[in-house]
């Protein structure tokens, strides 16, 4: 870690001086606003949460300037003035925490969730947002680009310090400068200059409704990355425009739904994967330009800025992880909570139209709920049993409340069945969250035991108050004819990832959610023949779509092979017969089976708390198996009852 001096150093964009070049991007989390589309509490508090923690810029998602234009149901809508106080006590909430506060203007065109599309012209979203859009006509151009400008003038006179105008990611303005969606013949459409016109409008509007004073920043892409897209070429080519028609700065991103890259890669993508985009942008330009994705440590960051690659830098999803991530890193020791980079509370619930959330934090959305927390009367002695991410939730989250806390694990090390999972090729990244969790427990001064399994002995010395039993799961055992007479080596999912590699080249895994193709990956990067027999319908349906992408990519680049909707009909002594549709088949030659279809709690026997007064609580897995975003969330709660 350095000193992150270049991060941490102020920035002035235009009129505005940040104090730091950490900003928190737009980010639509589909939360906090009343029927109206008004901000209510659970926005601002969610704002108030990140501005308290130290980023020096934060921009709020999605800001619908018209009606046609809302993305997602939940989001702020700012086309009518009655917005503005609702707005103001948002910013009037964040201006104690010295952090400059902004909006970004959009139009969701194509993109938008609703049935009353517009578009430049009638062409479908590629991916994602279904339904064909009404072509604008030039009125309503002309309308949309006064929407723009009246939006910015009630952010301004709400108290906001700057908007930034969403010109990237596929959203409206981005599809009058691609070519794949404007197929317009008229002055909007055809060649480079025509395309741009209505971002260039659109500022113009801006400018003159906001103030020329007023700071107002665009986001380009610096690629699409899809056919027929917007290029670094084109982006190069209207970043001086923008400069020179008043932009205060520039924000560098990239991708469409649809294409190869994702705007919000999961962590399979490369840290840092969109830097080099902005570093180009920078280099034609004087305005300052901020790199984003998957920038997730303030170490990376201050790199990004001491080496020229750009003036500021966004952290979008780390600060949903862990608002407090600014402060953290400057006071240089505290254990930050980081992205696990699933892309599954967050962008993926949006996108199913939920409340925006994330998987490590479930306080995102709830911080106005918490704000009133109240420490516990009592200090209780709780036992937690079972270190995997339920257990070290509870554990952390009842010795923060000032409980004594025990947490003992039969196993060698903490992180349960979740450690496995983490040794999947490309996923080393989500064992993060465990290094946090031992990194908190240890500051909180858990006492931690492992190789220590639930005995009545044990609760007998240390006659807890409250017993959290977090104690797992294990893998099922198929019950299919010929299971039990096959020659082939049966191996469980979590046999495998701990290490006992099967033998020979040609493996069948059963099972078709995110661990049976994690275990195909893992399996064929070791050089295995890999078959997947899918009994489901679809696969890894539990991941994001985002996160999937990337894993159904690796699978194949490895030539594994997938069947869904199969059904087993016997296992052969060196296979399996199977049916997937109407077509049969005998799959033969196989060395291996690996098993991966489904868990079964560890559920310890409650009568070992017979004739105690310990109040015994079951979570996680043990309850019943599921993810990791319901263990953590569920770890938490329970130890917030106590
Ligand atoms: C839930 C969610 C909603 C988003 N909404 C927007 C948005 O409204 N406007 C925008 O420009 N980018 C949006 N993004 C993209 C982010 O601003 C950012 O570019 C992306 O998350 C990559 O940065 P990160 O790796 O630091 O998270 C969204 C991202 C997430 C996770
Ligand atoms: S849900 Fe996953 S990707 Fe999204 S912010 Fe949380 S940890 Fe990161």
């Amino acid at each position: 870690m350095t000193d992150l001096a270049h991060l941490f150093s102020p920035i002035t964009i235009g009129t505005m001086t940040a104090k730091n070049r950490l900003l928190m991007p737009a980010m639509s989390i589909n939360f906090g606003v009343d029927a109206q589309g008004f901000v209510t509490e659970q926005l601002t508090d969610y704002f108030v949460a990140r501005a308290r923690g130290g980023a020096g810029m934060l921009l709020v998602g999605g800001g619908a300037v018209h009606p046609t234009g809302v993305e997602l149901p939940d989001l702020p809508k700012l086309w009518n003035d009655a917005c503005i106080p609702s707005l103001e006590r948002m910013v009037a909430a964040v201006r104690p925490f010295d952090t400059c506060f902004g909006v970004q203007l959009m139009h969701g065109g194509r993109q938008s969730y609703h049935d009353q599309k517009v578009a430049p012209s009638a062409i479908p979203a590629p991916a994602v947002v279904k339904g064909t859009p009404k072509a604008l006509e030039p009125a309503e151009i002309d309308e949309l680009v006064a929407a723009f400008g009246d939006a910015a003038r009630r952010c301004r006179e709400a108290g906001f310090d700057f908007i930034e105008i969403h010109g990237a990611h596929g959203y409206l303005v981005n599809q009058f400068m691609a070519l794949n969606s404007n197929k317009r013949d008229d002055r909007y459409g055809g060649g480079f200059d025509n395309r741009i016109r209505f971002l260039m409008e659109l500022l113009e509007d801006v400018r003159a409704k906001a103030g020329a004073d007023y700071p107002v920043g665009i986001r380009i892409n610096g690629n699409d990355f899809i056919r027929d897209g917007w290029t670094l070429e084109d982006t190069l080519r209207l970043a001086p425009i923008l400069e020179d028609a008043g932009a205060a700065y520039l924000h560098v991103s990239a991708g469409v739904y649809g294409s190869r890259e994702l705007t919000i890669p999961s962590l399979y993508a490369p840290q840092g994967c969109f830097v080099h985009l902005a570093e180009a942008v920078k280099k034609v330009v004087s305005v300052p330009v901020v790199a984003v994705g998957r920038i997730k440590h303030a170490d990376m960051a201050d790199r990004i800025i001491a080496e020229g690659r750009a003036d500021a830098v966004a952290m979008g999803r780390a600060l949903l992880a862990d608002p407090e991530l600014p402060n953290k890193a400057r006071s240089n020791g505290a254990a930050i909570r980081p992205c696990v980079g699933c892309c599954l509370g967050c962008i993926h619930a949006v996108l199913q139209l939920e409340p925006g959330g994330c998987v490590v934090n479930p306080d995102v959305g709830r911080e106005y709920l918490l704000k009133d927390e109240t420490p516990p009367d009592v200090r209780r002695r709780v036992l937690v049993a079972g270190g995997g991410p339920a257990g070290l939730a509870a554990a952390r989250m009842a010795a923060l409340r000032g409980h004594e806390v025990v947490l003992v694990e039969e196993g060698p090390a903490l992180g349960g069945l979740f450690r496995l999972a983490a040794r999947a090729p490309g996923r080393q990244e989500a064992g993060d969250i465990l290094a946090y969790f031992e990194k908190e427990l240890a500051r909180l001064q858990v006492d931690i035991r492992l190789k220590t399994p639930l005995s009545a002995d044990l609760i007998d010395v240390l006659a807890p108050d409250v017993a959290i039993l977090a104690t797992g799961s294990l893998p099922d055992t198929p019950i299919i004819k010929g299971f039990s007479k096959t020659r082939m080596a049966v191996y469980s999912v979590v046999e495998v990832m701990e290490g006992d590699m099967p033998e020979g080249a040609r493996v069948l895994v059963l099972g078709g959610g995110q661990s049976a193709l994690m275990l195909a990956d893992f399996l064929a990067e070791a050089g295995k023949e890999v078959t997947v027999l899918n009994r489901g319908r679809h696969f890894a349906e539990e991941m994001s779509s985002n996160d999937r992408f990337y894993l159904r990519e690796r699978l194949n680049r490895n030539k594994v092979t997938l069947y869904k909707n199969v059904v087993v009909e016997a296992f052969l002594p060196r296979g399996a017969r199977i049916r997937a549709g109407e077509k049969s088949d005998v799959l033969d030659d196989m060395d291996a089976l690996v098993v991966s279809e489904g868990m079964t709690p560890i559920r310890p026997d409650r009568r070992l708390f017979n004739d105690r007064p310990t109040v015994v609580h079951m979570i996680g897995d043990a309850k019943e198996p599921r993810n990791l975003m319901l263990a953590i969330a569920e770890g938490e709660e329970i130890a917030r009852t106590l």
